[in-house]
């Protein structure tokens, strides 16, 4: 278990005392942690039982995805993968433990995003098309798998149904619907492609499954990204809700759907007043706490809001903010990461980001009290997750799992690898041993993984 440079408050003794003391909210111990694991896996069960699941936050929905990959998978695949801003189609060749992309990025406008699921996935069977055009397998009719990274209820590998949208999405008709359907009638409107859909899953899944292809003891696949969530290997006798046939693992995957916790208000103990502000200015209120409080598409936002009140308050920059600092969404989750990334005593990223914020007058105090919030928001978020992956092991109780992470925020900011993996370390039972591992396109080869799986148990 490789932990370097655990790293701390940079300049923690040169922050301003009124600074530190007005985010002291922000600022999880252990002993929090704990209780929120403990709220966290009170919440997992209920998911996963009978009795409990309909009105259970975290709903643990059961995948249909029971073996994970023996690395002997083969074949030419065709994958969707629509989660975010963006959309993407892949054509995957898997061998032997080897493997051949080709990808192509398609823009989802706002309009989109907002408008008609009918226009949806008109767009995503245009992109497709274009696509296979492209490619030149247009009359070739490959297997598919469409990995869709919002709550979805499955009732097989090859029908999921949406439960609600997340991260932007407001697109109408969709919610109660079989996506897989929505998509086949797309491809059937236009008429000119055919396909094979073999699964549907969650990018959590496919990050799972495309880790797991590279290393046997990937039990738990990871999002912090736009979104948050995660998915791991549960016992088929634990889940509750799982009726397939058992294909010999005894296993069966649970996509967790971890963001929604808290929505029962589980989480109030620890919100702030910059977590109910951001709920309550976002396109689903009152729905994915735990995720707000962790991923990119949030944790910008979360960032901003403490400087422009602590500045109104006169903490900072003078008391004299901008326009921009004062405009919603102005502060990228990616200025985080940035800041963070300056080396100790040095400030240069710091210094670009607050010129572009029009805010030239900050002095090197000014610095240094953004940086530490900052590192505030984003440990909060770091050590949120780790309580909840902490909890996922000891439910296990495995020995020796290796997590399967992706998403820009663990991908970009310095230090999430190494606050992660110290504090799973304070939260894990004595014996359990973990390693987080990149995983790479979880969500495009993990959908060719599926689907590869899917062909070798045929239903
Ligand atoms: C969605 C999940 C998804 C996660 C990461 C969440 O908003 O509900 O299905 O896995 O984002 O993309």
């Amino acid at each position: 278990m490789k932990i370097e440079n655990i790293p701390q408050y940079e300049d923690l003794n040169l922050v301003t005392t009124e600074i530190r003391e007005r985010c002291k909210d922000l600022i999880l111990d252990d002993d929090t942690l704990r209780e929120i694991q403990r709220r966290f896996l009170d919440n997992i069960k209920r998911g996963l039982g009978k009795d409990t699941h309909e009105e259970a936050i975290i709903k643990c929905f059961v995948t249909y995805v029971q073996n994970l990959p023996s690395g002997e998978e083969s074949g030419k695949f065709l994958a969707l993968d629509l989660g975010g801003t963006n959309f993407r189609v892949l054509l995957i060749e898997l061998s032997q433990n080897h493997f051949e992309m080709k990808s192509k990025i398609f823009a989802i406008p706002q309009h989109i995003m907002l408008g008609s699921g009918e226009r949806l996935f008109d767009h995503i069977a245009d992109c497709l098309y274009k696509f296979m055009k492209e490619e030149n397998i247009v009359d070739e009719v490959l297997p598919l798998g469409f990995t869709f990274s919002f709550p979805l209820i499955q009732k097989s590998l090859t029908t999921g149904i949406l439960k609600r949208w997340t991260k932007g999405f407001n697109c109408s008709n969709v919610v109660g619907h079989d996506v897989v359907q929505l998509l086949l009638d797309a491809i059937d409107r236009r008429g000119d492609i055919k396909i094979s859909v073999m699964a549907i899953l969650n990018d959590s899944t496919g990050t799972l499954m495309s880790c797991a292809w590279l290393n046997h003891n990937c039990r738990i696949g990871l999002i912090v990204g736009t979104g948050s969530n995660a998915c791991y290997v549960e016992k088929q006798k634990n889940a509750e809700l799982f009726d397939g046939e058992d294909l010999g693992s005894g296993n069966v995957l649970i996509n967790t759907e971890w963001g929604a916790f808290g929505d029962d208000g589980a989480l109030n103990f620890v919100r702030t007043c910059y977590d109910e502000e951001i709920d309550k200015n976002s396109v689903n209120p009152g729905k994915q706490l735990h995720e707000k409080m962790i991923s990119g598409m949030y944790m910008g936002e979360l960032a901003r809001l403490v400087l422009e009140k602590l500045t109104k308050e006169g903490l900072l920059f003078g008391g004299k903010g901008s326009d921009i600092l004062f405009t919603r969404g102005s502060f990228y989750t990616k200025y985080v990461s940035e800041i963070e990334s300056d080396r100790p005593g040095t400030y240069s990223n710091c210094i670009e980001i607050l010129e572009e914020l029009g805010l030239k007058h900050a002095t090197e105090q000014d610095y240094i009290n953004v940086r530490f919030i900052c590192e505030c928001v984003s440990r909060r978020a770091a050590h949120l997750v780790s309580a909840a992956v902490a909890g996922l092991l000891n439910k296990m109780g495995e020995k020796k799992v290796t997590i399967g992470i992706d998403g820009s925020v663990y991908r970009y900011h310095p230090h999430f690898h190494n606050l992660m993996m110290e504090k799973i370390g304070h939260l894990t039972e004595p014996g359990i041993v973990y390693d987080l591992m990149l995983s790479e396109d979880g969500s495009g080869r993990g959908a060719a993984l599926v689907a590869a799986v899917a062909c070798r148990h045929p239903r």
